[in-house]
Protein backbone atom coordinates (compact mmCIF):
# COMPACT_ATOMS: atom_id res chain seq x y z
CA UNK A 1 0.00 0.00 0.00
CA UNK A 2 1.53 3.31 -0.49
CA UNK A 3 2.08 5.95 1.92
CA UNK A 4 1.99 3.40 4.67
CA UNK A 5 5.85 2.18 5.79
CA UNK A 6 6.63 -0.82 7.97
CA UNK A 7 8.66 0.53 11.05
CA UNK A 8 11.74 0.73 11.55
CA UNK A 9 13.35 -3.04 13.19
CA UNK A 10 10.57 -4.59 11.33
CA UNK A 11 11.95 -3.13 7.48
CA UNK A 12 14.91 -4.41 8.58
CA UNK A 13 13.70 -7.66 9.08
CA UNK A 14 14.06 -7.82 13.14
CA UNK A 15 13.06 -10.00 15.36
CA UNK A 16 9.69 -10.67 14.00
CA UNK A 17 10.79 -12.07 11.20
CA UNK A 18 12.15 -15.50 13.09
CA UNK A 19 11.87 -18.10 10.51
CA UNK A 20 15.33 -20.21 10.76
CA UNK A 21 15.02 -21.88 7.22
CA UNK A 22 14.19 -20.00 3.90
CA UNK A 23 10.61 -20.31 3.31
CA UNK A 24 8.42 -20.14 0.21
CA UNK A 25 7.81 -16.65 -0.72
CA UNK A 26 4.21 -17.91 -1.64
CA UNK A 27 1.46 -18.78 0.52
CA UNK A 28 -0.80 -21.54 -0.62
CA UNK A 29 -4.48 -20.47 0.36
CA UNK A 30 -6.38 -23.66 1.05
CA UNK A 31 -9.98 -22.38 1.17
CA UNK A 32 -12.10 -24.99 3.35
CA UNK A 33 -15.40 -23.03 3.62
CA UNK A 34 -17.50 -25.55 1.85
CA UNK A 35 -16.39 -28.52 4.38
CA UNK A 36 -15.07 -26.75 7.73
CA UNK A 37 -17.08 -23.41 7.01
CA UNK A 38 -20.20 -25.75 5.75
CA UNK A 39 -19.85 -27.19 9.52
CA UNK A 40 -20.92 -24.35 11.04
CA UNK A 41 -24.49 -25.22 12.91
CA UNK A 42 -27.03 -24.50 10.53
CA UNK A 43 -25.93 -24.65 7.51
CA UNK A 44 -26.14 -26.78 4.50
CA UNK A 45 -25.57 -25.34 1.07
CA UNK A 46 -27.34 -27.08 -1.78
CA UNK A 47 -24.82 -28.52 -4.96
CA UNK A 48 -25.85 -25.76 -6.86
CA UNK A 49 -24.72 -23.15 -3.99
CA UNK A 50 -21.09 -24.88 -3.61
CA UNK A 51 -20.56 -24.71 -6.95
CA UNK A 52 -21.45 -21.04 -7.10
CA UNK A 53 -19.33 -20.15 -4.13
CA UNK A 54 -16.81 -22.47 -5.71
CA UNK A 55 -16.23 -20.36 -8.77
CA UNK A 56 -16.48 -17.19 -6.78
CA UNK A 57 -13.15 -18.87 -4.96
CA UNK A 58 -11.82 -19.27 -7.60
CA UNK A 59 -12.24 -15.32 -8.90
CA UNK A 60 -10.58 -14.57 -5.63
CA UNK A 61 -7.37 -16.47 -6.42
CA UNK A 62 -7.64 -19.32 -3.92
CA UNK A 63 -5.17 -22.31 -4.56
CA UNK A 64 -7.02 -25.04 -2.94
CA UNK A 65 -10.78 -25.85 -2.85
CA UNK A 66 -11.77 -28.19 -0.01
CA UNK A 67 -15.32 -28.70 -1.32
CA UNK A 68 -16.74 -31.75 0.96
CA UNK A 69 -16.06 -34.68 2.50
CA UNK A 70 -18.04 -37.37 -0.24
CA UNK A 71 -18.41 -40.50 2.28
CA UNK A 72 -20.51 -38.32 5.45
CA UNK A 73 -23.47 -38.37 2.39
CA UNK A 74 -24.63 -38.65 -0.73
CA UNK A 75 -24.84 -34.94 -1.08
CA UNK A 76 -21.36 -34.03 -0.13
CA UNK A 77 -20.56 -36.81 -2.40
CA UNK A 78 -22.50 -35.38 -5.11
CA UNK A 79 -21.17 -31.37 -4.43
CA UNK A 80 -17.25 -32.44 -3.98
CA UNK A 81 -17.88 -34.25 -7.51
CA UNK A 82 -19.72 -31.39 -9.23
CA UNK A 83 -17.06 -28.84 -8.35
CA UNK A 84 -14.40 -31.27 -9.03
CA UNK A 85 -15.56 -31.29 -12.96
CA UNK A 86 -16.22 -27.95 -13.34
CA UNK A 87 -13.87 -25.63 -11.93
CA UNK A 88 -10.54 -25.41 -13.06
CA UNK A 89 -7.37 -23.29 -12.06
CA UNK A 90 -7.38 -24.69 -8.54
CA UNK A 91 -6.72 -28.02 -6.65
CA UNK A 92 -9.98 -29.49 -5.31
CA UNK A 93 -9.42 -31.21 -2.40
CA UNK A 94 -11.97 -34.18 -0.69
CA UNK A 95 -11.31 -34.98 3.26
CA UNK A 96 -11.65 -38.35 4.03
CA UNK A 97 -10.95 -40.41 7.48
CA UNK A 98 -7.95 -43.30 7.30
CA UNK A 99 -9.42 -46.07 5.67
CA UNK A 100 -9.91 -47.80 2.31
CA UNK A 101 -13.74 -46.83 1.97
CA UNK A 102 -13.10 -43.74 2.87
CA UNK A 103 -10.39 -42.80 0.71
CA UNK A 104 -12.09 -44.62 -2.45
CA UNK A 105 -15.18 -42.67 -1.80
CA UNK A 106 -13.01 -39.12 -2.01
CA UNK A 107 -11.38 -40.09 -5.51
CA UNK A 108 -14.45 -41.29 -7.00
CA UNK A 109 -15.80 -37.77 -5.96
CA UNK A 110 -12.36 -35.98 -6.63
CA UNK A 111 -10.29 -37.37 -9.72
CA UNK A 112 -12.17 -35.61 -12.28
CA UNK A 113 -10.04 -32.22 -11.07
CA UNK A 114 -7.29 -30.69 -12.92
CA UNK A 115 -5.44 -31.33 -9.95
CA UNK A 116 -7.18 -33.93 -7.40
CA UNK A 117 -6.53 -33.93 -3.56
CA UNK A 118 -7.24 -36.24 -1.08
CA UNK A 119 -7.01 -34.87 2.25
CA UNK A 120 -6.76 -37.77 5.08
CA UNK A 121 -6.82 -37.24 8.62
CA UNK A 122 -6.65 -39.11 11.70
CA UNK A 123 -6.48 -38.13 15.27
CA UNK A 124 -2.92 -38.14 16.99
CA UNK A 125 -3.60 -36.67 20.61
CA UNK A 126 -4.03 -38.82 23.61
CA UNK A 127 -7.52 -37.98 24.19
CA UNK A 128 -8.59 -39.02 20.33
CA UNK A 129 -6.58 -42.05 20.09
CA UNK A 130 -7.57 -43.32 23.38
CA UNK A 131 -11.48 -42.29 23.80
CA UNK A 132 -12.18 -41.24 20.33
CA UNK A 133 -10.45 -43.85 18.08
CA UNK A 134 -9.77 -46.64 20.88
CA UNK A 135 -6.75 -46.88 18.78
CA UNK A 136 -2.65 -47.46 20.19
CA UNK A 137 -0.72 -45.06 18.71
CA UNK A 138 1.32 -48.06 16.63
CA UNK A 139 -2.91 -48.22 15.29
CA UNK A 140 -2.65 -44.94 14.33
CA UNK A 141 0.48 -44.73 12.29
CA UNK A 142 -0.70 -47.74 10.46
CA UNK A 143 -3.45 -46.73 9.22
CA UNK A 144 -1.89 -43.43 8.13
CA UNK A 145 0.92 -45.17 5.93
CA UNK A 146 -1.61 -47.81 4.55
CA UNK A 147 -4.52 -44.72 4.12
CA UNK A 148 -1.70 -42.17 2.56
CA UNK A 149 -0.30 -45.00 0.22
CA UNK A 150 -3.87 -45.71 -1.21
CA UNK A 151 -4.42 -42.40 -2.22
CA UNK A 152 -1.42 -41.85 -3.42
CA UNK A 153 -1.03 -45.21 -5.67
CA UNK A 154 -4.93 -43.89 -7.22
CA UNK A 155 -3.34 -40.86 -8.65
CA UNK A 156 -4.46 -38.08 -6.14
CA UNK A 157 -2.27 -35.38 -4.62
CA UNK A 158 -1.87 -36.02 -0.81
CA UNK A 159 -2.45 -34.41 2.58
CA UNK A 160 -2.37 -35.86 5.67
CA UNK A 161 -3.60 -34.01 8.94
CA UNK A 162 -2.67 -35.11 12.58
CA UNK A 163 -5.89 -33.81 14.20
CA UNK A 164 -5.62 -32.43 17.16
CA UNK A 165 -1.79 -31.96 16.82
CA UNK A 166 -1.36 -28.97 19.00
CA UNK A 167 -2.39 -31.64 21.98
CA UNK A 168 -0.54 -34.18 20.84
CA UNK A 169 2.76 -35.49 22.17
CA UNK A 170 5.78 -33.65 19.48
CA UNK A 171 7.50 -36.82 19.35
CA UNK A 172 4.67 -38.48 18.09
CA UNK A 173 3.79 -36.03 15.74
CA UNK A 174 7.13 -36.51 14.05
CA UNK A 175 6.93 -39.82 13.91
CA UNK A 176 3.66 -39.87 11.96
CA UNK A 177 4.19 -37.33 9.56
CA UNK A 178 7.62 -38.84 8.88
CA UNK A 179 5.43 -41.86 8.19
CA UNK A 180 2.95 -39.99 6.39
CA UNK A 181 5.57 -38.46 3.69
CA UNK A 182 7.15 -41.67 3.21
CA UNK A 183 4.32 -43.05 2.13
CA UNK A 184 3.74 -40.40 -0.45
CA UNK A 185 1.91 -37.36 1.67
CA UNK A 186 3.59 -33.80 0.29
CA UNK A 187 1.20 -31.45 2.45
CA UNK A 188 1.32 -32.06 6.22
CA UNK A 189 -1.31 -30.29 7.96
CA UNK A 190 -1.03 -29.22 11.97
CA UNK A 191 -4.63 -28.36 12.91
CA UNK A 192 -5.57 -26.86 16.07
CA UNK A 193 -8.55 -28.97 15.86
CA UNK A 194 -10.04 -27.08 19.32
CA UNK A 195 -8.25 -23.70 18.99
CA UNK A 196 -6.29 -24.34 21.86
CA UNK A 197 -2.90 -23.06 21.12
CA UNK A 198 -1.16 -19.66 21.04
CA UNK A 199 0.81 -17.58 18.63
CA UNK A 200 4.34 -18.64 19.53
CA UNK A 201 3.68 -22.22 20.95
CA UNK A 202 2.33 -23.04 17.18
CA UNK A 203 5.10 -21.02 15.99
CA UNK A 204 7.46 -23.23 17.60
CA UNK A 205 5.93 -26.60 16.70
CA UNK A 206 5.56 -25.92 12.92
CA UNK A 207 9.94 -24.97 13.26
CA UNK A 208 10.59 -28.04 15.46
CA UNK A 209 8.19 -30.02 13.11
CA UNK A 210 10.19 -28.59 10.00
CA UNK A 211 13.22 -29.02 11.40
CA UNK A 212 12.58 -32.76 12.51
CA UNK A 213 10.45 -34.66 10.03
CA UNK A 214 12.38 -36.90 7.93
CA UNK A 215 13.76 -34.98 4.81
CA UNK A 216 11.75 -32.23 4.91
CA UNK A 217 13.17 -29.80 2.61
CA UNK A 218 13.27 -32.76 0.40
CA UNK A 219 16.50 -33.08 -0.79
CA UNK A 220 15.61 -37.23 -1.04
CA UNK A 221 12.31 -36.70 -2.87
CA UNK A 222 11.53 -36.26 -6.00
CA UNK A 223 8.05 -33.89 -4.95
CA UNK A 224 10.82 -31.64 -3.64
CA UNK A 225 10.33 -29.76 0.21
CA UNK A 226 7.40 -30.84 2.14
CA UNK A 227 4.46 -28.31 2.67
CA UNK A 228 4.02 -27.24 6.11
CA UNK A 229 0.25 -26.47 6.62
CA UNK A 230 -1.54 -24.89 9.86
CA UNK A 231 -5.35 -25.12 10.31
CA UNK A 232 -6.37 -23.24 13.43
CA UNK A 233 -10.00 -22.78 15.03
CA UNK A 234 -10.77 -19.70 16.67
CA UNK A 235 -12.66 -20.88 20.05
CA UNK A 236 -10.11 -18.70 21.75
CA UNK A 237 -10.02 -15.87 19.08
CA UNK A 238 -6.72 -16.56 18.21
CA UNK A 239 -7.10 -18.75 14.90
CA UNK A 240 -5.81 -15.51 12.90
CA UNK A 241 -2.49 -14.67 15.04
CA UNK A 242 -1.41 -18.41 15.07
CA UNK A 243 -2.14 -19.00 11.37
CA UNK A 244 0.40 -15.70 10.87
CA UNK A 245 3.00 -17.02 13.66
CA UNK A 246 3.00 -20.15 11.93
CA UNK A 247 3.36 -18.35 8.65
CA UNK A 248 6.12 -16.44 9.82
CA UNK A 249 7.87 -20.24 11.14
CA UNK A 250 7.76 -21.09 7.70
CA UNK A 251 4.20 -22.61 7.64
CA UNK A 252 3.53 -22.67 3.21
CA UNK A 253 -0.26 -23.09 3.60
CA UNK A 254 -2.83 -21.41 5.53
CA UNK A 255 -6.40 -22.85 5.59
CA UNK A 256 -9.03 -21.03 6.30
CA UNK A 257 -12.69 -19.69 5.35
CA UNK A 258 -14.52 -16.74 4.26
CA UNK A 259 -16.00 -14.54 7.01
CA UNK A 260 -13.70 -17.47 9.50
CA UNK A 261 -16.93 -19.46 9.55
CA UNK A 262 -16.80 -23.30 10.62
CA UNK A 263 -17.13 -25.49 13.78
CA UNK A 264 -18.33 -23.46 17.11
CA UNK A 265 -15.92 -20.57 17.29
CA UNK A 266 -15.01 -20.96 13.32
CA UNK A 267 -11.86 -21.43 11.42
CA UNK A 268 -9.15 -18.51 10.28
CA UNK A 269 -10.98 -16.04 8.60
CA UNK A 270 -9.57 -15.80 4.77
CA UNK A 271 -10.00 -11.92 4.59
CA UNK A 272 -7.67 -11.23 7.88
CA UNK A 273 -5.07 -13.44 6.76
CA UNK A 274 -4.83 -12.23 3.51
CA UNK A 275 -4.94 -8.23 4.09
CA UNK A 276 -2.74 -8.95 6.92
CA UNK A 277 -0.11 -10.24 4.71
CA UNK A 278 -0.39 -7.75 2.50
CA UNK A 279 -1.02 -4.64 4.72
CA UNK A 280 2.00 -5.63 6.63
CA UNK A 281 4.32 -7.45 3.44
CA UNK A 282 7.66 -5.91 4.68
CA UNK A 283 6.85 -8.09 7.46
CA UNK A 284 5.80 -11.12 6.38
CA UNK A 285 7.38 -10.91 3.25
CA UNK A 286 4.68 -13.52 1.95
CA UNK A 287 2.72 -13.14 -1.42
CA UNK A 288 -0.96 -15.21 -2.26
CA UNK A 289 -2.25 -15.19 -5.62
CA UNK A 290 -5.99 -13.65 -4.28
CA UNK A 291 -7.23 -10.61 -5.50
CA UNK A 292 -8.49 -9.07 -2.76
CA UNK A 293 -11.15 -6.89 -4.19
CA UNK A 294 -13.09 -10.37 -4.30
CA UNK A 295 -13.31 -10.28 -0.92
CA UNK A 296 -16.27 -8.34 -0.21
CA UNK A 297 -18.44 -9.84 -3.37
CA UNK A 298 -17.03 -13.66 -2.08
CA UNK A 299 -17.88 -12.41 1.73
CA UNK A 300 -21.59 -11.23 0.76
CA UNK A 301 -22.05 -14.54 -1.49
CA UNK A 302 -20.80 -16.45 1.64
CA UNK A 303 -22.99 -14.82 4.04
CA UNK A 304 -26.32 -15.05 1.90
CA UNK A 305 -25.68 -18.66 0.84
CA UNK A 306 -25.35 -19.47 4.64
CA UNK A 307 -27.39 -17.26 6.06
CA UNK A 308 -24.72 -16.34 8.60
CA UNK A 309 -24.62 -13.01 9.03
CA UNK A 310 -21.16 -10.88 9.14
CA UNK A 311 -20.86 -9.02 12.82
CA UNK A 312 -20.71 -5.54 12.17
CA UNK A 313 -17.35 -4.98 13.69
CA UNK A 314 -15.70 -8.29 12.07
CA UNK A 315 -12.48 -7.32 10.38
CA UNK A 316 -12.09 -6.61 6.92
CA UNK A 317 -15.41 -7.65 5.96
CA UNK A 318 -18.20 -6.04 8.67
CA UNK A 319 -20.16 -3.09 7.81
CA UNK A 320 -18.14 -0.84 10.06
CA UNK A 321 -14.73 -2.13 9.31
CA UNK A 322 -14.02 0.83 7.14
CA UNK A 323 -16.40 3.63 9.00
CA UNK A 324 -15.14 6.36 11.27
CA UNK A 325 -17.77 7.54 13.59
CA UNK A 326 -15.70 10.19 16.17
CA UNK A 327 -15.24 12.98 15.12
CA UNK A 328 -11.76 13.34 16.00
CA UNK A 329 -11.42 10.19 13.43
CA UNK A 330 -13.55 11.56 10.51
CA UNK A 331 -11.63 14.79 10.60
CA UNK A 332 -8.55 13.25 10.37
CA UNK A 333 -8.86 10.83 7.43
CA UNK A 334 -10.50 13.63 5.68
CA UNK A 335 -7.28 15.58 6.30
CA UNK A 336 -4.90 12.60 5.26
CA UNK A 337 -6.74 9.03 4.99
CA UNK A 338 -3.17 7.26 6.05
CA UNK A 339 -4.20 9.25 10.23
CA UNK A 340 -6.64 6.05 10.49
CA UNK A 341 -6.69 3.84 7.80
CA UNK A 342 -4.21 1.28 7.46
CA UNK A 343 -5.87 -0.22 4.09
CA UNK A 344 -8.44 1.23 1.90
CA UNK A 345 -11.97 0.46 1.46
CA UNK A 346 -11.43 -0.02 -2.19
CA UNK A 347 -8.42 -2.41 -1.61
CA UNK A 348 -11.00 -5.31 -0.54
CA UNK A 349 -13.44 -4.11 -3.19
CA UNK A 350 -15.26 -1.81 -1.24
CA UNK A 351 -14.30 0.85 -4.33
CA UNK A 352 -17.64 3.35 -4.52
CA UNK A 353 -19.35 1.85 -1.38
CA UNK A 354 -18.98 5.96 -0.09
CA UNK A 355 -19.89 7.09 -3.67
CA UNK A 356 -23.09 8.18 -5.03
CA UNK A 357 -23.87 5.94 -7.88
CA UNK A 358 -26.51 8.25 -9.42
CA UNK A 359 -28.96 6.82 -11.99
CA UNK A 360 -27.41 4.52 -14.62
CA UNK A 361 -28.80 5.50 -18.10
CA UNK A 362 -28.79 1.96 -19.79
CA UNK A 363 -28.47 -1.65 -19.07
CA UNK A 364 -25.14 -1.41 -20.95
CA UNK A 365 -23.93 1.31 -17.90
CA UNK A 366 -25.16 -1.11 -15.47
CA UNK A 367 -23.42 -3.95 -17.05
CA UNK A 368 -20.19 -1.89 -16.92
CA UNK A 369 -20.49 -0.82 -13.71
CA UNK A 370 -21.16 -4.11 -12.41
CA UNK A 371 -18.12 -5.41 -14.34
CA UNK A 372 -15.84 -3.14 -11.69
CA UNK A 373 -17.55 -4.63 -8.89
CA UNK A 374 -16.66 -7.86 -9.97
CA UNK A 375 -20.07 -9.14 -11.38
CA UNK A 376 -20.92 -10.40 -14.87
CA UNK A 377 -24.24 -10.95 -15.50
CA UNK A 378 -25.31 -12.84 -18.19
CA UNK A 379 -28.27 -11.36 -20.44
CA UNK A 380 -31.10 -12.63 -18.19
CA UNK A 381 -29.56 -11.73 -14.88
CA UNK A 382 -28.86 -8.28 -16.01
CA UNK A 383 -32.68 -7.31 -17.19
CA UNK A 384 -34.13 -8.57 -14.28
CA UNK A 385 -31.40 -6.48 -12.57
CA UNK A 386 -31.80 -3.36 -14.44
CA UNK A 387 -35.37 -3.57 -13.82
CA UNK A 388 -35.30 -3.59 -10.07
CA UNK A 389 -32.46 -1.44 -10.25
CA UNK A 390 -34.60 1.56 -12.34
CA UNK A 391 -37.67 0.86 -10.00
CA UNK A 392 -35.35 1.32 -7.07
CA UNK A 393 -33.95 4.78 -8.74
CA UNK A 394 -37.40 5.95 -8.64
CA UNK A 395 -37.73 6.09 -5.24
CA UNK A 396 -34.31 6.59 -4.05
CA UNK A 397 -32.15 9.80 -4.57
CA UNK A 398 -29.30 8.04 -4.57
CA UNK A 399 -28.19 4.35 -5.25
CA UNK A 400 -25.44 3.28 -4.01
CA UNK A 401 -23.11 0.72 -5.02
CA UNK A 402 -23.93 -1.92 -1.47
CA UNK A 403 -27.78 -1.32 -2.87
CA UNK A 404 -26.90 -2.56 -6.16
CA UNK A 405 -24.94 -5.35 -4.96
CA UNK A 406 -27.86 -6.41 -2.76
CA UNK A 407 -29.81 -6.44 -6.04
CA UNK A 408 -27.55 -8.11 -7.57
CA UNK A 409 -27.18 -10.82 -5.25
CA UNK A 410 -31.16 -11.17 -4.80
CA UNK A 411 -31.36 -12.24 -8.25
CA UNK A 412 -28.47 -14.33 -8.30
CA UNK A 413 -29.07 -17.82 -9.59
CA UNK A 414 -31.29 -19.70 -7.52
CA UNK A 415 -30.47 -23.26 -6.34
CA UNK A 416 -31.93 -24.84 -9.71
CA UNK A 417 -29.97 -23.15 -11.82
CA UNK A 418 -32.92 -20.20 -11.62
CA UNK A 419 -34.84 -21.38 -14.23
CA UNK A 420 -36.88 -23.42 -12.56
CA UNK A 421 -38.62 -21.56 -9.96
CA UNK A 422 -42.05 -22.22 -9.49
CA UNK A 423 -43.49 -18.89 -7.77
CA UNK A 424 -42.31 -15.42 -9.13
CA UNK A 425 -43.89 -12.82 -6.41
CA UNK A 426 -45.88 -10.33 -8.96
CA UNK A 427 -48.10 -8.40 -6.38
CA UNK A 428 -48.46 -7.80 -2.86
CA UNK A 429 -50.94 -5.76 -0.91
CA UNK A 430 -51.15 -5.16 2.72
CA UNK A 431 -53.44 -3.36 4.72
CA UNK A 432 -52.07 -2.62 8.42
CA UNK A 433 -51.96 -0.15 11.65
CA UNK A 434 -53.06 -0.08 15.04
CA UNK A 435 -56.69 -0.31 14.49
CA UNK A 436 -57.20 -2.69 11.80
CA UNK A 437 -56.68 -6.55 11.77
CA UNK A 438 -53.30 -6.93 9.63
CA UNK A 439 -54.18 -8.33 5.99
CA UNK A 440 -52.13 -9.26 3.37
CA UNK A 441 -53.53 -9.92 -0.68
CA UNK A 442 -50.62 -11.79 -2.70
CA UNK A 443 -50.51 -12.48 -6.35
CA UNK A 444 -48.16 -15.41 -7.61
CA UNK A 445 -47.49 -16.60 -10.84
CA UNK A 446 -45.86 -19.91 -11.54
CA UNK A 447 -45.53 -21.64 -14.91
CA UNK A 448 -49.24 -23.36 -14.50
CA UNK A 449 -50.77 -20.04 -13.62
CA UNK A 450 -51.51 -17.17 -11.38
CA UNK A 451 -52.52 -17.49 -8.09
CA UNK A 452 -54.13 -15.03 -5.86
CA UNK A 453 -54.54 -15.57 -2.19
CA UNK A 454 -55.61 -12.91 0.75
CA UNK A 455 -54.52 -13.95 4.79
CA UNK A 456 -55.11 -12.00 8.18
CA UNK A 457 -52.05 -12.19 11.03
CA UNK A 458 -50.23 -10.90 13.88
CA UNK A 459 -48.83 -8.44 11.58
CA UNK A 460 -48.55 -7.24 8.47
CA UNK A 461 -45.35 -9.52 7.78
CA UNK A 462 -47.40 -12.50 9.04
CA UNK A 463 -50.15 -11.86 7.01
CA UNK A 464 -48.35 -11.93 3.75
CA UNK A 465 -46.30 -14.91 5.04
CA UNK A 466 -49.92 -16.85 5.37
CA UNK A 467 -50.98 -15.30 2.42
CA UNK A 468 -48.16 -16.75 0.04
CA UNK A 469 -48.57 -20.11 1.78
CA UNK A 470 -51.66 -20.62 0.97
CA UNK A 471 -51.11 -19.50 -2.58
CA UNK A 472 -48.44 -21.90 -3.11
CA UNK A 473 -50.44 -24.75 -1.31
CA UNK A 474 -47.87 -25.69 1.60
CA UNK A 475 -47.24 -24.56 5.27
CA UNK A 476 -43.51 -24.32 6.24
CA UNK A 477 -42.55 -23.23 9.42
CA UNK A 478 -40.49 -20.00 9.67
CA UNK A 479 -37.51 -20.94 11.68
CA UNK A 480 -35.36 -17.90 11.45
CA UNK A 481 -36.07 -14.43 9.87
CA UNK A 482 -33.33 -11.49 10.59
CA UNK A 483 -34.08 -7.77 9.05
CA UNK A 484 -31.24 -5.10 9.00
CA UNK A 485 -30.66 -1.84 6.57
CA UNK A 486 -28.10 -2.51 3.40
CA UNK A 487 -27.14 0.91 3.75
CA UNK A 488 -27.73 3.88 6.35
CA UNK A 489 -30.62 6.51 5.96
CA UNK A 490 -33.82 6.96 5.52
CA UNK A 491 -34.74 5.44 2.27
CA UNK A 492 -31.87 2.05 2.98
CA UNK A 493 -32.88 -0.96 1.40
CA UNK A 494 -34.05 -3.40 3.32
CA UNK A 495 -32.71 -7.37 3.77
CA UNK A 496 -34.48 -10.36 5.19
CA UNK A 497 -32.82 -12.97 5.49
CA UNK A 498 -34.99 -16.06 6.58
CA UNK A 499 -35.54 -20.08 6.76
CA UNK A 500 -38.13 -22.07 6.19
CA UNK A 501 -38.44 -25.66 7.83
CA UNK A 502 -41.18 -28.72 6.33
CA UNK A 503 -40.60 -32.15 6.54
CA UNK A 504 -37.06 -32.30 7.49
CA UNK A 505 -36.27 -30.14 4.48
CA UNK A 506 -34.34 -26.49 5.54
CA UNK A 507 -34.17 -23.83 3.07
CA UNK A 508 -33.26 -20.02 2.97
CA UNK A 509 -34.41 -17.24 1.74
CA UNK A 510 -33.19 -13.49 0.87
CA UNK A 511 -34.82 -10.66 -0.29
CA UNK A 512 -34.14 -6.86 -0.43
CA UNK A 513 -36.98 -3.55 -0.58
CA UNK A 514 -37.16 -0.27 0.63
CA UNK A 515 -40.58 -2.04 1.39
CA UNK A 516 -39.72 -4.52 4.35
CA UNK A 517 -42.84 -6.14 3.83
CA UNK A 518 -42.34 -6.67 0.60
CA UNK A 519 -38.41 -7.37 1.50
CA UNK A 520 -40.27 -10.23 4.21
CA UNK A 521 -42.49 -11.43 1.00
CA UNK A 522 -39.29 -11.74 -1.47
CA UNK A 523 -37.46 -13.90 0.66
CA UNK A 524 -40.39 -16.32 1.63
CA UNK A 525 -40.91 -16.89 -2.05
CA UNK A 526 -36.82 -17.40 -2.42
CA UNK A 527 -36.50 -19.83 0.33
CA UNK A 528 -40.20 -21.81 -0.69
CA UNK A 529 -39.14 -21.88 -4.18
CA UNK A 530 -36.09 -24.23 -2.59
CA UNK A 531 -37.94 -26.95 -1.16
CA UNK A 532 -38.29 -29.97 -2.92
CA UNK A 533 -41.76 -30.16 -5.14
CA UNK A 534 -43.61 -33.06 -4.12
CA UNK A 535 -42.68 -32.72 -0.09
CA UNK A 536 -44.05 -29.36 0.58
CA UNK A 537 -46.52 -30.67 2.94
CA UNK A 538 -50.73 -29.32 2.59
CA UNK A 539 -52.18 -26.39 2.52
CA UNK A 540 -52.67 -25.31 6.01
CA UNK A 541 -55.84 -23.54 6.79
CA UNK A 542 -55.69 -20.05 8.03
CA UNK A 543 -57.95 -17.33 8.15
CA UNK A 544 -58.27 -16.80 4.38
CA UNK A 545 -60.59 -12.97 3.18
CA UNK A 546 -61.30 -12.51 0.50
CA UNK A 547 -59.56 -14.92 -1.33
CA UNK A 548 -60.16 -14.84 -5.37
CA UNK A 549 -59.01 -18.78 -6.05
CA UNK A 550 -61.65 -20.14 -4.17
O1 LIG B 1 -9.99 -29.12 12.72
C1 LIG B 1 -9.55 -30.17 12.24
O2 LIG B 1 -8.77 -30.91 12.83
C2 LIG B 1 -9.99 -30.53 10.90
C3 LIG B 1 -9.26 -31.66 10.24
C4 LIG B 1 -10.20 -32.57 9.54
C5 LIG B 1 -8.22 -31.10 9.33
O3 LIG B 1 -10.86 -29.90 10.34
ZN1 LIG C 1 -11.11 -27.90 11.34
Amino acid sequence: MSGLSEPAHVAAGGPAVAADKPAPARVVIFDTTLRDGEQSPGVALTVAEKLEVARQLVRLGVDVIEAGFPISSPGDFAAVKAVADEVRGVTVAALARTGRADVERAWEAVRGAERPRIHIFIATSEIHMVHKLGMTSDEVVRETRESVSLAASLGAEVEFSAEDATRSDPEFLVRVFSEAARAGATVLNVPDTVGYTTPREYAALIRMLRERVEDADGRGRPGGPLCFSVHCHDDLGLATANSLAAVEAGASQVECTVNGIGERAGNTSLEEVIMALRTRRGLYARTTGIDPRQITRTSHLVSRLTGMKVQPNKAIVGANAFAHQSGIHQDGVLKNPLTYEIMRPEDVGLAANSIVLGKLSGRHALATHLARLGYELDEERLKAVFARFKALADKKKEVRDLDLMALVEEEAVGPDGGQQDRWTLEELQVVSGSKVIPTATVLLSSPTGPRKEACSGLGPVDAAFAAIARAAGCAPTLLEYDLRAVTSGQDALGEVVLRLGLDGQNALGRGVSTDVIEASARAYVVALNKLKPGERGDLVAREAVGSDSD
